[in-house]
């Protein structure tokens, strides 16, 4: 009996060290500050693409020498940005940013083991931007689309640390979605060839006027014609 309780006693204890173990991992990689890869991935193999050569290291530094960051004037949709801040910053992992990068608030905003800084970024910048980024690893968004197909913030934006009162010049989206007349004839309604979003009495007016970036969009003709059916994704 004495032996059945010490042994129960003892697993307990076991179980009690391997649970406060894996809590502690999961309590350090929250903290701001650990930048330990490690603390969560073995080793790089299992999380690299197939066929990637093998990556020796324990930060983010072990990348960036063949994965040079993305300059402020490059748009190009950019899978390597697209795949470490998405996987990292969905709605589930919200990784804490300086894992990655060196925030002093105010100050300076880098990548680790890089000398130069982005942009000063404040307490409130930072808070808005933690949010739009986790929206565009995972919302039903718009911005969430386009991050699956690699689009970056400055896809859409002029810079990468757009600020809280930013909005997007539709000769952006046009880039890649127009030209406008092309776009106007995709959207023509059969039934009501003049209900065309893209065309109408109104004239040119700005897109995020009803594409909402980073939150749900609405056709803004509904506002007078409540009678019309027109829909818009996301
Ligand atoms: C707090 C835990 C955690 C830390 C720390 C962490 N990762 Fe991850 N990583 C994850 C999770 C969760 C995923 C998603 C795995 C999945 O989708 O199956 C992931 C996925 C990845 C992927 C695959 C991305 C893709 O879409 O193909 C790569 C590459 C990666 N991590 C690299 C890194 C690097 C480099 C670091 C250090 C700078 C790092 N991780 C730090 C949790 C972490
Ligand atoms: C020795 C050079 C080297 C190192 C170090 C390296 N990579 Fe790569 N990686 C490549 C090459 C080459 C490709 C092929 C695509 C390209 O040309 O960018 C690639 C492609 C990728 C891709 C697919 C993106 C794409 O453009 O197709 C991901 C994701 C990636 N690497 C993640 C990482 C991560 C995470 C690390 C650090 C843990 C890392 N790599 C370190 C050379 C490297
Ligand atoms: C797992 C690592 C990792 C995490 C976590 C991470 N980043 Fe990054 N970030 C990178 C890498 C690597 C680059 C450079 C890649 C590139 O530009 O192609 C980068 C680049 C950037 C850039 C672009 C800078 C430029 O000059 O092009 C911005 C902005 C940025 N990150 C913001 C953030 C914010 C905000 C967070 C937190 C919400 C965050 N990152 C979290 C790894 C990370
Ligand atoms: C760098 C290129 C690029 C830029 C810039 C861009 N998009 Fe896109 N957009 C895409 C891609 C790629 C897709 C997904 C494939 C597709 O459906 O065409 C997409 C999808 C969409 C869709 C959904 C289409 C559907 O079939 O559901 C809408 C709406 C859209 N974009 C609007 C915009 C608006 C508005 C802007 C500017 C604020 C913009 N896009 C900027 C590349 C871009
Ligand atoms: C008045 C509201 C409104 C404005 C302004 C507007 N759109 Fe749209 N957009 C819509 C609606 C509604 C749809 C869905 C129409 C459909 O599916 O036939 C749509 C669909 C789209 C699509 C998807 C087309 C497809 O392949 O089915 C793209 C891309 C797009 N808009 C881009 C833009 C761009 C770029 C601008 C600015 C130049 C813009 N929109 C301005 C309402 C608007
Ligand atoms: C598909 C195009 C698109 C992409 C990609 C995109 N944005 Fe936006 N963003 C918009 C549009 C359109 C607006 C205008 C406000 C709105 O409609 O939501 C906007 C507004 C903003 C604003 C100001 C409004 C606010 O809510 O604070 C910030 C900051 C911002 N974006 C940051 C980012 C960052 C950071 C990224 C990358 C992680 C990003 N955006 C990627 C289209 C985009
Ligand atoms: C500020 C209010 C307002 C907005 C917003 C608006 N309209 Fe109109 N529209 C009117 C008025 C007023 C008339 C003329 C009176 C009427 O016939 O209803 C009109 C007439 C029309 C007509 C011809 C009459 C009909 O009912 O078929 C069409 C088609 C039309 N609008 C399409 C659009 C489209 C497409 C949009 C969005 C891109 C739009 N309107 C946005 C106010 C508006």
């Amino acid at each position: 009996m004495k032996r059945l309780y010490l042994t129960f006693i003892a697993l307990c204890t076991l179980l009690y060290l391997l649970c406060t173990a894996a809590g502690a991992k999961a309590a350090e990689a929250a903290k701001p500050g650990n930048r330990y890869c490690t603390t969560c991935h073995i080793d790089f193999t299992s999380v690299l693409p197939k066929g990637h050569r093998d990556v020796k290291g324990e930060d983010i530094t072990a990348c960036l020498g063949c994965h040079p960051p993305n300059t402020i004037d490059k748009a190009e949709p950019n899978i390597f940005f697209s795949r470490i801040h998405r996987a990292h910053l969905s709605s589930k992992a919200k990784l804490d940013c300086t894992v990655c990068h060196i925030w002093t608030p105010g100050k300076r905003f880098a990548l680790r083991g890089q000398k130069q800084s982005m942009v000063a970024l404040s307490r409130s910048d930072m808070t808005s931007l933690k949010n739009i980024f986790i929206s565009w690893s995972d919302s039903p968004y718009l911005d969430s689309l386009h991050g699956s197909q690699n689009v970056t913030c400055n896809g859409c934006h002029d810079t990468m640390l757009p600020k809280s009162d930013d909005t997007v010049d539709g000769e952006k989206c046009l880039k890649c979605h127009g030209p406008l007349e092309d776009l106007v004839a995709k959207t023509a309604p059969k039934d009501f060839p003049d209900r065309n979003p893209h065309k109408s009495h109104l004239g040119e007016i700005a897109c995020a006027v009803c594409h909402q970036g980073h939150g749900a969009s609405s056709v803004y003709c509904l506002n007078c014609h409540k009678n019309f059916k027109m829909k818009i994704a996301r």
